[in-house]
């Protein structure tokens, strides 16, 4: 079964908007749909949509799948097995790549090019290597012409490994086109054997050989330092770009030992590769009862910290709810689908909530951040420097060329009200249609919520119940 989570951006491009129903149905979750679908064979690990002509890249283990309008299927590309006689790319990497004989390829990556007509995909298998699958559009088809293994013989090894880009405990990542190269931002979770050999790093930024056989050896990363491997794992959830900066939003305990979980902003820039510039903010969206307690029978409103983030979408808002968040309609805002956690786990129980963050104020919050660690440098001499190993060397100690975790939180209340009680959200895609800011949810029951935001004005659009219920994606779109 598919995950219909995981596939909210391809059935958005197919289906834009739900068909008009009466206003009185639109709370019946009985309500037949017929939306144009396939079975992706397995659960969807990855979801990239090329605008036009209009693709899906669909991956799923051992298999990328390219689906055009109305979803339908038009080719598939076997990655994997390692080592099987139908995984003809497999034969593409050099023998240095290694690995055992033969190792299932779950495509931990699936990444467009912000320039090329390029899709990249890298997989756990061979120490995380990836590959650059060259498109061609053919009419109104778009078709894999060529691939390429992003691996070189040489310039590897357990030490140091450039071309070793996916993590098996999991990666996220954007690719940044710059001076006509393409660089890789990428967040993976590291433990202390991953780290050990081949190692992805924690953070990195790597920029791809024009030869396309790998990525530059010198590449720059910060890593969790070699006490807190094990002991404090970083979740990336989501990354982006806007401007001059990469995000990326993790999930990871609030410091070393702590068994409380929170969510993170981290901000590279990209004009500077050596991350001395690595800043992080925590995020933190709530829900603030305002009733009082009177009597134990309104105990059930309490105020509620939404702490694991479970997916996010950063785009621009209609108006109505730029004007609510006092900032202009083309400003980028973040759009996160939080869970409140289970005691002591980054594990998400069934309560969700949304909250949006202008992602100016975020930028704000850290230079204003950044000031007060720069005021306080001498009262608190170790700044608010994060527990890693940076490989640029620092010289400055001022705190403000070292990757810094700024004193400030940035707090937003969630747009729903405490009204997505009793869900867990697994996706989230945010569209503006007809001036009105739409957010699709998927929940982990299989079903895709479309809702007005600020939900106050515009009612409900209508609910897409997707049958059958399929049990929650892996990983969020
Ligand atoms: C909900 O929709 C189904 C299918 O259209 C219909 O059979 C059923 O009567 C509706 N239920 C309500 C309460 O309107
Ligand atoms: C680290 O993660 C890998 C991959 O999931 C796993 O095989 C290994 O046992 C883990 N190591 C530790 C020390 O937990």
């Amino acid at each position: 079964p598919s995950s219909p989570a995981a596939a909210l951006p391809a059935l958005l491009l197919v289906f834009p908007q739900c068909p008009r129903i009466p206003y009185s149905s639109t709370r019946n979750f009985s309500v037949p749909y017929t939306l144009p679908s396939f079975d992706a064979g397995g659960p969807v690990q990855n979801v990239a949509v090329f605008a036009d002509p209009a693709t899906v890249f669909v991956a799923v283990r051992n298999r990328i799948l390219v689906a055009g309008p109305e979803l339908r299927l038009r080719s598939v590309l076997i990655t994997g097995p390692t080592g099987s006689a139908e995984c003809e790319i497999c034969r593409l990497c050099p023998a240095a790549a290694g690995g055992p004989g033969s190792e299932d390829v779950d495509n931990i990556l699936l990444l467009l090019d912000p320039q090329e007509p390029w899709l990249y995909s890298c997989g756990t298998a061979r120490h995380g290597l990836c590959y650059q699958h060259q498109l061609e559009v053919r009419g109104s088809e778009v078709t894999i012409v060529a691939t390429h293994c992003l691996y070189s013989a040489t310039g590897n090894s357990p030490a140091s490994c450039p071309d070793c880009v996916a993590s098996p405990l999991g990666t996220s990542g954007t690719v940044v086109a710059d001076h006509y190269s393409s660089f890789f931002y990428l967040g993976s979770s590291v433990n202390s054997s991953v780290a050990a050999r081949y190692s992805p790093q924690s953070v990195s930024v790597r920029r791809l050989k024009g030869t396309l056989d790998g990525f530059a050896d010198t590449f720059q990363w910060l890593t969790v330092l070699p006490p807190y491997r094990d002991a404090y794992p970083i979740h990336y959830v989501h990354s982006f770009t806007d401007g001059e900066h990469v995000y990326f939003l993790t999930v990871q305990p609030e410091c070393p030992g702590s068994a409380s979980y929170h969510t993170r902003l981290a901000r590279l820039s990209t004009s500077e590769h050596d991350l001395r510039r690595y800043r992080e903010l925590v995020l933190d969206c709530r829900f603030e009862s305002k009733r009082r307690r009177r009597s134990a029978e309104e105990d059930t409103e309490r105020d509620v910290a939404y702490n694991v983030l479970q997916a996010a979408h950063a785009t621009r808002p209609g108006e109505r709810l730029a004007r609510d968040l006092g900032i202009d309609s083309s400003e980028m805002v973040l759009f996160g689908a939080f869970a409140e956690s289970q005691p002591e786990s980054p594990a998400p129980q069934d309560n969700s909530a949304v909250c949006a963050f202008p992602l100016r104020l975020l930028n704000q919050a850290i230079e204003e951040g950044m000031d007060k660690v720069l005021g306080l440098a001498l009262r608190y001499p170790h700044c608010a420097r994060l527990q890693v190993n940076l490989s640029a060397p620092v010289t400055d100690t001022s705190c403000w060329d070292q990757p810094t975790l700024v004193p400030a939180t940035s707090h937003k209340v969630d747009l729903f009200n405490g009204r997505l009680a009793g869900i867990l959200l697994t996706s989230i895609f945010v569209s503006v249609l007809e001036n009105v800011t739409v957010a699709h949810l998927g929940t982990a029951q299989g079903r895709i919520l479309q809702v007005g935001a600020p939900p106050s004005t515009p009612p409900p659009r209508a609910l897409l119940p997707l049958a059958p219920l399929s049990p929650r994606s892996p990983r969020s779109a």
